[in-house]
């Protein structure tokens, strides 16, 4: 896997961004799946751009996102949910009723996440799925110890990924626990696309890219799908050039 690589995070955002709306112009049915996290952040003010200047409608468009925080309710800042009709399906003609988040408020997380697994079945295979990678490697929320088989379920948050993810809190904790796409789930889509950008990133790209499933690191499960693209800017892939 030979990853392109871009001056700064601007640049690689806006090239995922592109790649996207590849994708939704030659197939506007397409079923995305989207990741949250601060290296979205610009790539959904792309493709809003890219939708208000009408290079690209969502209107038959379908989206699983990889995760949910668990005990936190739909409307709350910090929940995926929220943060997804915030930065993107708030601005897009995209049909809410299509947009799928896990459902961290249900009474049975384990019931829930077996439900959207089942969910993402039904709509056929994922056409793109979006992916972040944490500074421990995780993809979705599947943190170091996860299995290739692993699919949608509760799993408990590592304390680096409460830390990583503590502003998005302001003074409030963190969720301990959510619901995410499994290993084995992310490998169904058809393809892949991962975006890293920035210094804290580099080690986590260097293993992941390293070659070989290890299981501290997550993300290098990555290496047995046969169309994934992984997208740096140059502070990510510094130490991934010297492997
Ligand atoms: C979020 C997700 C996570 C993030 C990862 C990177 O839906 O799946 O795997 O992609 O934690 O987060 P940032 O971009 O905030 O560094």
């Amino acid at each position: 896997m030979t990853p392109i690589i871009l001056a700064d995070a601007p640049q690689a955002a806006n090239a995922v961004a592109e790649r996207i709306i590849a994708v939704l112009r030659d197939k506007p049915e397409a079923v995305l799946g989207l990741a949250t996290g601060a290296t979205m952040e610009p790539v959904y003010a792309a493709l809003v751009a890219a939708y208000l200047s009408g290079r690209v409608s969502f209107s038959r468009t379908t989206t699983f996102n990889l995760d949910e925080y668990v005990g936190i309710p739909p409307d709350h800042p910090g929940s995926y949910r929220a943060t997804m009709n915030r930065l993107l399906f708030d601005h897009v003609d995209i049909e809410l009723s299509r947009t799928h988040v896990p459902d961290g408020m249900a009474a049975n997380p384990e019931e829930a996440a077996e439900a959207y697994e089942l969910q993402i079945r039904q709509a056929g295979c994922i056409d793109l799925q979006l992916l972040g990678i944490g500074r421990n490697g995780h993809i979705g929320f599947n943190e170091p110890g996860s299995t290739l088989q692993s699919r949608t379920r509760h799993v408990v948050l590592h304390s680096e990924t409460l830390a990583a993810n503590q502003d998005f809190f302001e003074d409030a904790e963190v969720p301990r626990s959510a619901i995410t796409m499994g290993i084995a789930t992310i490998l169904t889509a058809r393809s892949i696309l991962v975006l890293a950008t920035g210094n804290a990133k580099q080690s986590a790209v260097r293993q992941a890219l390293a070659g070989g499933y290890h299981s501290d690191c997550p993300a290098s499960a990555l290496a047995g799908h046969t169309d994934v693209t992984w997208i740096l800017d140059d502070a990510a892939a510094q130490s991934a050039r010297v492997v």
